[in-house]
């Protein structure tokens, strides 16, 4: 595999991945199966949305396809739905998986290749009535699902991501107590799951690569880029760093050193194992938060997350800011993982913006982040846009919106916000870029001699010409 630098001409490379990332629960609707259905049920989504039908996609997702494809999209991620599959233990529905194989038939035919994520925070309910992840056995009935999907599915994908954001999954789910279980302040048993899903995760990338040896497996790591809120103060400081480490780093550091999960890792525990096993590094960013401690909240192990108001961001969730957007960060996020020594993919990155105040600018900048770092010579492979068309956002219900299309979930109207034709412009751009300065080598090379500049100034030069 080539890691080696990028001529800096070659500003996006011709196979690189434009795409935009979906996950079942959120788009497929009428999954009533699986433990987020069970949450919705006991009133726990803040805003008190139903998930309905989603974006119908269960029906119709070739509708979406379609709108994916007008964007000139070259890839799309999804995800499976376990709870479909195996909708009771060791029973598998091949209808089910017969309607993924049409869903990816359906991809492939408008040229788009498809990521798979196996597990995108749904467990079916008899595996969430099992303690899910927290039960060691999980590993292996994870490890088997796996098996069975690439078995059913392994000719119509090469992509996979294991897990989506185990980070946010056991961060949310077992400290915060804003996701199911809805646990707060565990800080062993959120070990404990962490290292299973550590486990989970290499034994799934085993055997995908053992059915499909040139498979390419990785996961979506959510990084957030932390700051303290008053950099002055040792306390938030010091805290800052803590959950930077913990949040970022827990379930990472596992596949990059085999580290088990703090604190098993003071205790001893390690996960040799789980070293070494991805073949990319997939990365989920979206936003900047401060930090700072705050002795009113025991809720939250005395720490606050903010924004200051002054700094860009979306739309607030219900309860708690979104995050700032902060484009900049991409690149701390790719430096932080620097160290696998593994081709990147942007695999999530968005904007909750019903009124689209915000989104056209955050992808501009985005992309000229990538620009700037492909132009280094970072081997970033791909880019997907959160979100295609308005999808249910977990907790938050309908409430936040991150769609490039505006949905109506009651008649599944879409119209597409400004934004949809800043990334078709993009994604076009970047091709058109790259056929042009490669017939003009000699020229780019000569601006000055530094790549990164050379480029930025060709690409605005041109901009200005268009
Ligand atoms: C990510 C999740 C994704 C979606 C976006 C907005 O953390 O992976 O499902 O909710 O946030």
């Amino acid at each position: 595999m080539d890691t080696g630098p990028r001529s800096p001409i070659s500003v996006f490379p011709a196979d690189f991945a434009w795409g935009v990332a979906t996950s079942s629960h959120q788009v497929e609707g009428e999954n009533a199966n699986n433990q987020w259905a069970e949450w919705e049920r006991n009133g726990r989504i803040k805003s008190k949305d139903c998930v309905g039908f989603a974006c119908d996609w269960w029906r119709n997702a070739e509708k979406d396809f379609d709108l994916a494809q007008s964007l000139g999209v070259n890839a799309l991620r999804l995800s499976v739905e376990w709870s479909r599959i195996e909708p009771t233990e060791g029973q598998w529905d091949e209808s089910a998986l017969a309607r993924y194989r049409q869903m990816l038939n359906a991809l492939h035919g408008r040229g788009i290749r498809p990521f798979v994520t196996l597990h995108h925070f749904t467990n079916p309910q008899w595996f969430e009535a099992k303690k899910g992840f927290a039960n060691p056995e999980s590993i292996r009935l994870f490890q088997r699902f796996t098996q069975r999907v690439v078995g059913a599915l392994g000719d119509l994908c090469h992509d996979w991501a294991t897990f989506n954001e185990p980070n946010v999954y056991v961060s949310l789910g077992y400290f915060l107590g804003e996701f199911p279980p809805g646990k707060k302040g565990r800080v062993m048993e959120a070990a404990q799951v962490t290292r299973n899903l550590c486990l989970a995760h290499a034994a799934a990338y085993r055997t995908v690569h053992s059915l499909q040896p040139d498979a390419n497996v990785g996961w979506a790591q959510h990084y957030v880029v932390f700051k303290p809120r008053r950099p002055e103060s040792a306390v938030d400081r010091w805290l800052c760093g803590f959950i930077q480490r913990r949040f970022n780093d827990n379930f990472a550091e596992g596949i990059q050193s085999g580290r088990a999960p703090f604190p098993l890792n003071k205790f001893g525990q390690s996960l040799p194992e789980v070293k070494g096993t991805c073949d990319f590094v997939g990365i989920n960013y979206y936003s900047r938060l401060r930090v700072g401690f705050e002795r009113r909240s025991p809720r939250t192990l005395f720490f606050q997350i903010s924004v200051p108001p002054h700094k860009p961001q979306g739309d607030s969730g219900i309860e708690v800011p979104y995050g700032e957007v902060y484009p900049q960060g991409l690149r701390q996020a790719v430096e932080h993982f620097a160290g696998f020594k593994k081709p990147v993919y942007i695999l999530e990155n968005g904007v909750p913006d019903r009124e689209d105040r915000i989104r056209p600018w955050a992808i501009e900048s985005i992309v000229s982040q990538m620009r700037g770092l492909l132009a280094e010579g970072i081997d970033l492979r791909g880019y997907f846009h959160w979100t295609l068309t308005d999808n249910f956002e977990w907790n938050e219900g309908w409430h936040l919106r991150f769609g490039l299309f505006e949905l109506d979930p009651a008649t599944q109207a879409r119209r597409p916000r400004p934004s949809a034709q800043v990334y078709k412009r993009v994604i076009r751009e970047s091709r058109l870029q790259r056929v042009e300065n490669e017939s003009w080598p000699s020229e780019t090379a000569a601006v000055n001699g530094n790549g990164a500049h050379s480029v930025e100034a060709h690409s605005v030069k041109k901009d200005m010409l268009r």
